[in-house]
């Protein structure tokens, strides 16, 4: 893993461009896309860019089930507003959250993946450690699945709806197999309320226990995080 600390997320969002930018010159045509807070100033950049990507295609992590494009804390919603509105790629794919098929819809996903393999996947970091919506447990040879949110989850997404009642239960979410399958992998995490997992992430043991962790295993990892996030690191970076 290539570990790079920066000030803050504003200064995490320019080196999440730089990756960006080098992976399309490098002939990128997928990119996977994360939702959560964290990569908005990396999107902020791009969207706000004159990069013309208009040509490739993004594959995005995960969805709540019950949520659909309109509703404005589904994924779809989010990545509209943040980032496709500003500036579209050729085709973007997201799950379905309006597929109460589970089974249908992860194997329709599945194919999604499969037909537009991932050059460079940007994700975020969940405080216990999950990528997508891979909660702790989740095989690392997982592929796209429904999964039940933990208590934690659920928590730390209440403060986006009205109350935590709210939140979906359900979400279908691109495996921890599937990601390990990009061919690069850019990782940002900001604030204090990271740093266990981005602890585990890097310097703690390779389990299911931190999905996270499952990263040690891929050759082509940048992790970007900033000083709070980095702050639990028994090494400097
Ligand atoms: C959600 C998403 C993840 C994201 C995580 C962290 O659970 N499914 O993809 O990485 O939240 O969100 P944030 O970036 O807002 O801290």
């Amino acid at each position: 893993m290539k570990v790079i600390v920066v000030k803050n997320a504003a200064e995490g969002g320019k080196q999440g461009f730089q990756v960006f930018k080098d992976a399309l010159a490098n002939g990128a045509k997928v990119f996977g896309l994360a939702t959560g807070s964290t990569p908005i100033s990396t999107y902020d950049e791009i969207t706000s860019s004159d990069l013309d990507f208009s040509h490739v295609t993004s594959v995005n992590l995960d969805e709540y089930v019950g949520l659909g494009p309109d509703h404005p804390q589904s994924y779809n919603y989010f990545m509209h507003e943040h980032f496709f509105n500003k500036k579209p790629f050729a085709n973007s794919y997201l799950p379905d959250g309006l597929n109460k098929d589970a089974e249908a819809e992860t194997k329709r996903y599945d194919k999604v993946i499969a037909d537009n393999p991932i050059d460079l996947g940007i994700l975020g970091l969940g405080r216990n450690g999950h990528i997508g919506f891979n909660e702790p447990g989740t095989p690392f040879d997982s592929t796209t699945h429904q999964v039940k949110l933990t208590e934690s989850t659920i928590a730390a997404n209440a403060r986006f709806f009205d109350n935590e009642e709210e939140v979906p239960k359900y979400a279908y979410s691109m495996g921890i197999g599937s990601i390990l399958k990009d061919k690069q992998i850019l990782l940002e995490a900001y604030g204090e309320e990271k740093a266990d997992a981005v602890k585990g992430m890097i310097e703690g043991p390779v389990t299911p226990d931190l999905p996270a962790s499952s990263l040690q295993n891929h050759d082509k990892v940048i992790v970007v995080i900033d000083e709070a996030a980095a702050s639990k690191l028994s090494k400097k970076y």
